[in-house]
């Protein structure tokens, strides 16, 4: 089936609700052009560009006349008139903010969406469409809700969707994303699948995220059609996530191809919708990246619909993944929703639901507000610390109720904002490690163990990274999730030895970051070591299983003849479920990391890895002939 495009109008970047249109060079409202002079226009567009970081006057001057000199205090009078073509308000923008002395800031989030022929509504239907229903988790983000919704029913059309939800860290594209789906879900049955790019564990590994999207899918509701299908149509895929495939040497024959996924996930996604969600692109593996535009940029009808999110601070100008969305963007391809900071309003609303008490002390949203700069997580982060502080106290109001035996109590402050002031450090990072450095050398050091992991970490894992009692690490992990908010119990594991271990994960992934980043590498290299070994002492006699896990800790240890060897154990175990060319992949990259062992192993080891390679080949083909005869037989 071949996807009818519809044609496309123009290029439209939305904001509350107006539009940016630079082909016209104006700005519009509820379909209708309103008229800018050039600079104006150009400031606006600059900002629009720009979304929710600071631009300083500099930085503006520089970018709207670069070769002159212009009085900073022209863009007084630009912003001026600004204000009043969008109605806003400097002492509460909606749009424009002041920062003092130093520049101006949009704090409106940015749509940027293809308009076609299919869509005829106004530019200001995004703002004037129905509310959703139901209540979400999140606050404000109704925009963006909308924009997510209209993505869906595109996609449920039969027309894909690619959509990229950028902002900087903890602005909320997890939550924006995660409380859409959790909307949709409840008027319409569509399956997802969700993979997680995660910093400096399995970064080299090709296709990580694809790869426990897939097992996600396989697990999910969905799992006997995707499996089947996979078996069908991408069957080293599904090898791949190590599912038997009920003809395993069919996967002899192929290789691990990106449109072989394509098509299975279009056949997939031919009757019902499937929301497939990349998180965190900017850590993803080039691979990954190809496979997205390999799926943006096919034409054929499918119910498909990408959410990927990445945080815009990190995709820097020569990161692929910006090639990657310029040129989707170029094409028309993708669309992107450019979280940003919430506003005053907004936190007042996100610390009145935290606190689960509707009238707030005075000034405490205002404080919040101003210190976060609108960004949730920081603004969770705070209302934490001034908890912990003591700034913030539960006072009991009287009035107990006797009969039901309650009290009523109720959030109140105990300093002046001048005095809260002093204890809070600008940054969200900051925020963190001030957070981590309350907390005792033990403790510090099992969060920073458990940031080795990928997103959940094992108690056992802490224990062996630094070679702590196993038990006692099990209390002290479960003491940890009670005690700290950004430590959540994840579940339980049953180990090869018959005994259990829990595993926990980080309330959000900024926590796991710097917590990564705060050891030195060799004291993270020693503690993967540590890791990988306790795999081997767990799956002592079947180390093929956990053979590629050990690969990623031995890797990440830069120590590369264990690392090479775990990879060509995983090979030996993959040649054993006769996925071939699972194993011929793993012993290609064996083959490229021999590359950094010492010049007297090389050679040696470099030639034993081709031979298994040609060995892997061989039985590839055997199980080719095999088929072949049988079906000749048959
Ligand atoms: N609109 C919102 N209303 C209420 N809470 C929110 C909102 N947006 C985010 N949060 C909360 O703020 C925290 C950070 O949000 P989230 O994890 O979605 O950020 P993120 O942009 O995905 O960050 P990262 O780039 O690190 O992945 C979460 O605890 C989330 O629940
Ligand atoms: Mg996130």
């Amino acid at each position: 089936m071949v996807r009818n495009l519809p044609e496309v109008q123009g290029w439209m970047k939305q904001f509350g609700e107006f539009g940016l249109d630079t082909l016209n060079e104006c700005v519009t409202c509820s379909g209708a052009q309103i008229a800018l002079p050039p600079k104006p226009f150009a400031v606006l567009r600059y900002l629009v560009e720009h979304p929710g970081r600071l631009i300083t006057h500099d930085e503006l001057l520089e970018a709207l006349w670069p070769e002159t000199y212009v009085q900073p205090q022209v863009l007084r009078t630009y912003m001026l008139e600004l204000r009043k073509v969008l109605g806003d308000d400097a002492g509460q923008p909606r749009y424009i903010q002041t920062i003092p002395k130093r520049g101006y800031r949009f704090v409106a989030s940015v749509m940027e969406l293809t308009q076609t022929e299919a869509d005829t509504r106004p530019h200001s239907a995004l703002a004037t469409m129905p509310p959703m229903e139901a209540e979400t988790r999140i606050v404000d983000r109704e925009n963006e809700m909308a924009c997510l919704k209209e993505q869906f029913e595109q996609a449920a059309a039969g027309h894909r969707q690619v959509v990229f939800v950028t902002g900087e860290a903890g602005i909320g594209k997890t939550a924006l994303v995660d409380a859409f789906c959790e909307l949709a879900g409840r008027s319409q049955s569509f399956a997802t699948a969700r993979g997680q790019c995660v910093e400096g564990f399995g970064r080299k590994e090709e296709y990580y995220p694809v790869t426990e999207a897939l097992s996600q899918l396989c697990a999910s509701q969905e799992g006997d059609n995707a499996c089947r299908v996979l078996a069908r149509m991408a069957p080293v895929w599904l090898a791949a996530i190590g599912r038997e495939c009920a003809d395993s040497a069919q996967t002899a024959t192929r290789e691990r191809m990106p449109g072989d996924l394509c098509a299975a996930l279009e056949e997939l996604a031919a009757e019902k919708p499937l929301i497939l969600l990349f998180e965190d692109l900017q850590w993803a593996d080039d691979s990954t990246l190809h496979l997205i535009s390999a799926l943006a940029r096919r034409r054929a009808q499918a119910k498909l619909l990408i959410v990927a999110t990445c945080r815009s601070q990190d995709v820097t100008a020569e990161h692929p993944l910006k090639a990657l969305k310029q040129d989707l963007r170029l094409r028309r391809l993708c669309n992107e929703i450019a979280l940003a900071p919430l506003t005053k309003v907004a936190v007042r609303a996100l610390l009145s639901r935290e606190l689960r008490q509707e009238e707030l002390p005075l000034g405490l949203a205002g404080f919040v507000h101003r210190r976060s700069d609108g960004n949730p997580l920081f603004a969770i982060a705070i209302l934490e610390h001034l908890m912990m502080q003591g700034f913030l106290k539960r006072e009991e109001t009287g009035g107990a109720n006797l009969t039901l035996g309650q009290t009523s109590a109720r959030w109140i402050q105990t300093a002046a904002v001048e005095e809260m002031e002093a204890g809070v450090p600008d940054g969200l990072a900051q925020m963190i490690e001030m957070e981590l450095a309350c907390l005792d050398d033990r403790d510090q050091r099992m969060l920073e163990a458990g940031s080795l992991m990928s997103v959940a970490f094992p108690a056992w894992a802490v224990a062996a990274a630094l070679e702590m009692d196993p038990a006692e690490t099990e209390e002290a992990c479960e003491d940890l999730a009670r005690r700290l908010y950004f430590v959540e119990l994840a579940g339980t594991d049953e180990l090869p030895d018959g005994s259990r271990s829990t595993f926990y994960a980080f309330a959000h992934g900024l926590y796991r970051e710097v917590l990564w980043r705060k050891q030195t590498e060799s004291r993270r290299a020693k503690r993967h070591i540590r890791i990988a070994e306790r795999l081997a002492q767990l799956f002592a006699g079947r180390v093929g299983v956990v053979a590629r896990e050990m690969a990623i800790h031995y890797e990440a240890a830069s120590d590369w003849p264990h690392a090479v060897s775990a990879l060509r154990a995983a090979a030996r175990h993959a040649l054993e479920r006769r996925a071939h060319a699972e194993a011929a992949e793993l012993l290609e990259r064996a083959l490229r990391m021999a590359e950094n062992l010492r010049e007297s192993e090389r050679e040696a080891v470099s030639l034993e890895i081709c031979a298994e390679i040609a060995s892997a080949g061989e039985a590839m083909e055997q199980a080719r002939e095999a088929i072949q005869a049988a079906s000749i037989k048959a």
